[in-house]
């Protein structure tokens, strides 16, 4: 089979698609023939590790996983010897990281966990299915803390980074919570934000919200874009902020000086720390938002695998507006 593999770290044109052998499915596991897969930010941070900390865990020097991809959505091929859940035929999709792996899903064939997968939303495509994995539950998960506080109606909610994987997922589920919702993307992507029902918009190339004068009920990050005692200041009493990446030392203060400094203040603030991927009452929430209309998957590009770098370069290079992903059947 054709897959997506990279044998050592750099930008998107290190990974190459070769043949390679058709995994086989473990006892617990099902094997998916992959029809479509999308590419998200963490891809690219397992090909050129971000934050640099977890080359640690994912090989100093070159990758120990050469698989690339987290998200993939095809048909059940065959199934281990324990699983019960799913039979060749069915339609499913899986988010790769769910099974303990750093990739696999830019690949004709994947092993994934019984766990890790969940079948297809009703009446939706390959490519649409591909695109919720990984970014549809972070958006979800951002939107609601370790302790299950979660947005209420009415609250004004701003999502830092709109425009891209997570973003516009979290702008409508947002709006589908009663939020007030502004996200903050780049001048040129605004519109695309206000599409996804964003009430308002805000062009951080122009305006920084930690120095304006407006103050939200809960902030999510899609990245670490602004230090964190900058976005206390741009909480309500009793706020959020909950960033999702960043570099070492941003990573490094909201996750041990957030939640320390959060114990002498009525705000909240820190690095989401218990994303569970494919988790599955959030797939059945996700999947009840789809099914009554109030988020959509927005796809911006499609490419075949054997184009998979270019895939990579048009999200490493901040085109995209929404998600881009990769077909397999007919790469
Ligand atoms: N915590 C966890 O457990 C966990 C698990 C998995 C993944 N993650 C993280 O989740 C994040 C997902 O991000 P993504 O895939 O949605 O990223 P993305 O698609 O690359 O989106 C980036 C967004 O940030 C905006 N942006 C870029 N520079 C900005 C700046 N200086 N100020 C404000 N906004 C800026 C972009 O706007 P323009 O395009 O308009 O420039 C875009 O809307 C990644 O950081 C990933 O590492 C976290």
């Amino acid at each position: 089979m054709r897959a997506a593999i990279k044998n050592r770290y750099g930008p998107p044109e290190v990974v190459e698609v070769r043949e390679v052998d058709v995994p086989v499915p473990f006892e617990e596991q099902v094997l998916i023939r992959v029809r479509a897969a999308s590419v998200n930010r963490a891809d690219l941070d397992t090909i050129k590790p971000k934050p640099s900390f977890t080359r640690l865990f994912m090989g100093f020097r070159r990758p120990r996983d050469s698989s690339v991809g987290f998200d993939a959505a095809g048909v059940v091929e065959s199934v281990g010897a324990n699983v019960t859940s799913f039979k060749p035929g069915d339609e499913v999709f899986t988010d790769m990281f769910a099974s303990g792996r750093s990739g696999g899903g830019f690949a004709e064939y994947v092993c994934a966990s019984e766990t890790a997968v969940q079948p297809i939303p009703t009446g939706m495509s390959f490519e649409e299915a591909a695109t919720l994995p990984h970014s549809a539950i972070l958006a979800l998960q951002g939107l609601r803390l370790g302790s299950g506080r979660t947005v209420q109606p009415g609250d004004r909610v701003l999502i830092d980074g709109a425009s891209g994987n997570v973003g516009p997922f979290a702008v409508q589920i947002a709006k589908a919570m009663g939020a007030e919702v502004t996200g903050v993307a780049s001048g040129d992507k605004l519109d695309f934000v206000r599409s996804l029902g964003a009430d308002h918009v805000l062009d951080y190339t122009k305006v920084d919200y930690t120095r304006a004068d407006e103050r939200y009920d809960w902030i999510v990050a899609v990245d670490t874009h602004h230090p964190l005692r900058r976005v206390r200041r741009a909480l309500r009493p009793n706020g959020v902020y909950v960033t999702m990446g960043g570099e070492t030392g941003s990573i490094l203060a909201a996750m041990v000086g957030g939640p320390l400094i959060s114990r002498f203040s009525d705000r909240w603030s820190g690095l989401l720390l218990w994303w569970k991927p494919m988790h599955a009452p959030d797939v059945e929430t996700l999947k009840e938002h789809i099914a009554a209309g109030r988020v959509k998957p927005v796809i911006d590009r499609t490419y075949p695998l054997s184009q998979v770098v270019d895939a990579l370069r048009w999200i490493e290079d901040g085109h995209a507006r929404g998600k881009v992903v990769i077909t397999v059947a007919d790469g």
